[in-house]
């Protein structure tokens, strides 16, 4: 993102913190809560955006060298991806050639060999068939023509996409929606793993992203732990076709003002969060970032799983090394302690506990209680309000992309009574 940018949105935020303003969509829009529970919307769902969608699978850094692999099994086409001897990312069926079992079951690793486990047909990195056991007893086979099925695959932006269809066209300026050029400054392709947790509950997949949708919750749900660190009740947004940018100011942001213009950085004094849709929340912090990934089961509306994946910058880590070496680490105690969090330096161990345990254990526990509700088929709507405009076009843009009318707006009265039971 360009200086000039990060510099009007810090302006921003600054002066929707002190004149205690939000964003404004200028409506409201009323949600069926069937959108949560409805198995044939959620089959649709499954095709559409999970079986035929281009779908981001991690960061550079998760293949950090040639040799690198790692499996992926969330949207229905098992992938063996991996980094060549060239370095190119390449990803294929993970899936035997001679009889289709599992060629890798590890989540991820440094191999240029594959063995099947089933009876050692053996491949490289590059998907060719390298031999066979016993051929004399099996048969003449083709190698060249029997190598692991290869599916498409670009990195680009410093993220990995994949398709889970052999005929798929991935397109990543589609994809991107115009975010492009913005993503490509934070420079992705230098971030290094450190870590990844996944979360599977009982709530639907969008409820998942709805999480990451509104500040409204910061100072209420967060009080103890977040919103100790953030202002909430504050945005700064804009959509990308379908993605948006969510920026939303920390308590760091006061203290920028203090400091001259041009030592300013966004991510000193607010964390963005970037949505590409349909299922990828990337949220950047200062020398953190963090990608989450969710995905619903495919036969149950009201499961889903996501894998937050945690990267870390050279510099984060250089700092995190000279911290732990001159006791200046943040210790997990004192990590909503907004003194401690200016005097010392955060460690990635810290950063990944307390983000996974603030979803799991705050967000996603609201999100299973209403999952609940939407099941006892006696709600029927809930309300984005207009300070929620990320949910709106969320709902929206998947609503038109399965054809279905988008949200009606919400007005006074508009939420059905129950019968017999108005009230004056
Ligand atoms: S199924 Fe893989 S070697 Fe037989
Ligand atoms: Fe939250």
């Amino acid at each position: 993102m360009e200086r000039v940018k990060q510099i009007e949105i810090l302006k921003e935020l600054m002066s929707q913190v002190d004149e205690k303003r939000n964003v404004d969509a200028g409506r409201m829009l009323e949600n069926p809560v069937a959108s949560y529970t409805c198995p044939d919307m959620a089959a649709r769902e499954w095709e559409t955006f999970f079986r035929d969608h281009p779908q981001i699978i991690g960061m550079t850094g998760d293949l950090p060298a040639p040799g690198s692999f790692m499996t992926v099994d969330d949207f229905g086409t098992p992938v063996l991806a991996c980094r060549d001897a060239e370095g190119n990312f390449r990803a294929f069926l993970n899936a035997c050639r001679h009889r289709g079992v599992k060629l890798v079951t590890e989540e991820r690793g440094e191999k240029t060999r594959f063995s099947c486990p089933f009876h050692a047909w053996t491949y490289d990195n590059s998907g060719a068939l390298l031999a066979i056991p016993q051929p004399g007893h099996f048969g003449a086979v083709d190698k060249p023509s029997l190598g692991l099925i290869e599916l498409p695959a670009v990195e680009s932006h410093g993220m990995l996409f994949v398709h889970p269809k052999r005929d798929g066209v991935i397109d990543v300026a589609a994809m991107l929606g115009g975010l492009g050029p913005e993503i490509a400054n934070w420079k992705f392709e230098r971030l290094h793993r450190t870590g990844e947790t996944a979360i599977t509950k009982r709530l639907n997949w969008k409820l998942a992203n709805d999480t990451f949708g509104e500040t409204y919750h910061f100072q209420k749900l967060h009080k103890n732990t977040l919103g100790q660190l953030f202002h909430g009740d504050n945005l700064a947004y804009e959509t990308f076709g379908r993605n948006h940018r969510f920026v939303f100011a920390s308590r760091f942001i006061d203290m920028l003002r203090e400091a001259p213009e041009e030592e300013w950085a966004l991510p000193m004094g607010a964390t963005l969060l970037y949505f590409i849709f349909p299922n990828i929340q990337i949220i950047v912090g200062r020398g953190t970032t963090n990608l989450v990934k969710i995905y619903p089961h495919k036969d149950d509306p009201a499961r889903s799983t996501s894998r937050i994946c945690h990267y870390f910058t050279e510099n984060a880590i250089a700092a995190e090394a000279e911290a732990k070496a001159s006791g200046n680490a943040l210790t997990l105690d004192e990590v909503y302690d907004f003194e401690a969090r200016k005097e010392k330096t955060l460690t990635y161990a810290v950063i990944n506990e307390v983000f996974d345990s603030t979803i799991e254990q705050e967000d996603y526990a609201m999100g299973e209680r209403i999952q609940v509700a939407a099941e006892s088929g006696e709600l029927d709507t809930v309300v984005f309000g207009r300070n929620e405009p990320a949910l709106h076009h969320y709902h929206n843009s998947y609503r038109a992309a399965l054809g279905l009318e988008p949200l009606e707006e919400y007005r006074a009265g508009g939420c059905k009574p129950t019968p017999g039971l108005e009230r004056p």
